[in-house]
């Protein structure tokens, strides 16, 4: 062991945030409501560049509150990249929809190019039912214009899943900006983080305003409890938005660390990495290796200098449980899947840290 443990994307808070939250404690807000709440979701309007937010506990809850204001169920075909996290398609694939995955480019996101033939085939399965949930892969902005292009074309509904995307943009457009709505995580891990907490960002006044009831059990407007539908505890807490509107506020810093600690990777000789995506955040900085056998060693050799890091995100295609899912391609995740290791990005990675992992790539790539 070299030191303390150096972890890929731990939270980065202090005083800021210690001093919001013992405000949001002193007001008696101490409930999944509060003046912190609304305020958080009038910062996340503002980043997002949309008309609402609804802050709730976490970007699959956001996902979640979406499908179920969409109706997603047995009868809609939901379109994704495979390249991504679980919970972009869990709720859907809870609701019983039929699940198709598209593979890669080169930088990760999801391929276009595909995209047209599988909303095509998506309408003739489920006519007028088909949702394509667009993924900002590790903080780099799938192409809004693209993707919007060709859901319109299609008739397809579109919402993006920008959970690891705050701070980020797809030409000038923010991220969670495109679509019917636009999802956040604000887990630990994330580059801006409310311990763990999500939100679902909107222009649709009734998309807001249901997820928003959908989100505190239905309740209708009555002094007792009446309800015209079964909703959800999803709220976010007031002492939790509270870590967020600090987090918020040091977006800007936060970004500049993150693009930072991409630089020098980049400095490192020898080391390829994920090909750069304009406006991306640099949540995390990822590595690719010339196969499988090497992204291993790799692996290997910084978790016994106690440095954490993983491979790429498994592609949803290759996952036991959506083994019978329909896919386009597969090839590009599969070997992002195989070579590809996300580094340690955190916004406080100081200068000892970084000259401990360096040294260990530089180490371990002299020896392939
Ligand atoms: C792409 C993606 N979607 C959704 C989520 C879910 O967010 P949360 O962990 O806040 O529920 C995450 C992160 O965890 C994610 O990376």
């Amino acid at each position: 062991m070299n030191g303390r443990r150096i972890f890929l994307s731990p939270p980065w808070t202090g005083e800021e945030e210690r001093a919001m939250v013992s405000k949001a404690f002193d007001s008696g807000y101490v409930a999944p409501c509060g003046p912190m709440v609304e305020a958080f979701e009038e910062s996340l309007a503002r980043l997002s560049g949309r008309r609402f937010a609804v802050a709730v506990s976490g970007g699959t809850a956001a996902l979640d509150l979406a499908a179920a204001h969409l109706g997603i169920d047995r009868s809609w075909t939901v379109v994704a990249p495979s390249l991504t996290f679980v919970a972009t398609v869990g709720p859907a694939w809870h609701r019983g929809a039929r699940l198709v995955f598209l593979d890669s480019a080169e930088d990760g996101n999801v391929d276009c190019s595909l995209l047209d033939d599988a909303l095509v085939e998506a309408a003739r399965q489920t006519p007028g039912k088909v949702l394509f949930i667009g993924v900002d892969l590790y903080g780099r902005c799938c192409d809004y214009a693209a993707v919007s292009r060709i859901c319109e074309e299609r008739g397809a509904l579109f919402i993006i899943d920008s959970a690891e995307a705050v701070g980020a943009e797809s030409a000038g457009r923010p991220a969670g900006s495109a679509g019917v709505a636009g999802v956040y995580s604000f887990n630990g891990n994330k580059i801006a983080t409310t311990s763990g907490g999500g939100a679902l960002v909107t222009d649709d006044p009734s998309f807001a305003a249901h997820v928003r009831s959908l989100s505190q059990q239905s309740r209708e407007r009555f002094p007792w409890y009446e309800h015209r539908e079964v909703g959800y505890n999803y709220r976010m807490s007031n002492i939790v938005a509270a870590i967020g509107i600090a987090q918020v506020g040091k977006l800007p810093e936060i970004l500049r660390r993150r693009r930072e600690i991409k630089e020098r990777y980049l400095a490192i000789p020898g080391l390829r990495l994920l090909p750069p995506v304009p406006g991306e955040n640099n949540w995390l900085s990822v590595a690719l290796m010339p196969g499988m056998e090497s992204r291993d060693a790799l692996l290997d050799a910084l978790e016994k200098a106690d440095i954490e890091t993983r491979p790429v995100w498994k592609p949803m295609h290759l996952q036991p449980v959506f083994k019978d899912c329909k896919v386009y391609g597969g090839e590009v995740s599969q070997r992002l899947f195989e070579r590809g290791i996300c580094l340690p990005s955190g916004s406080g990675l100081d200068d000892a840290d970084f000259a401990r992992i360096e040294e260990t790539i530089c180490t371990q790539l002299s020896r392939m």
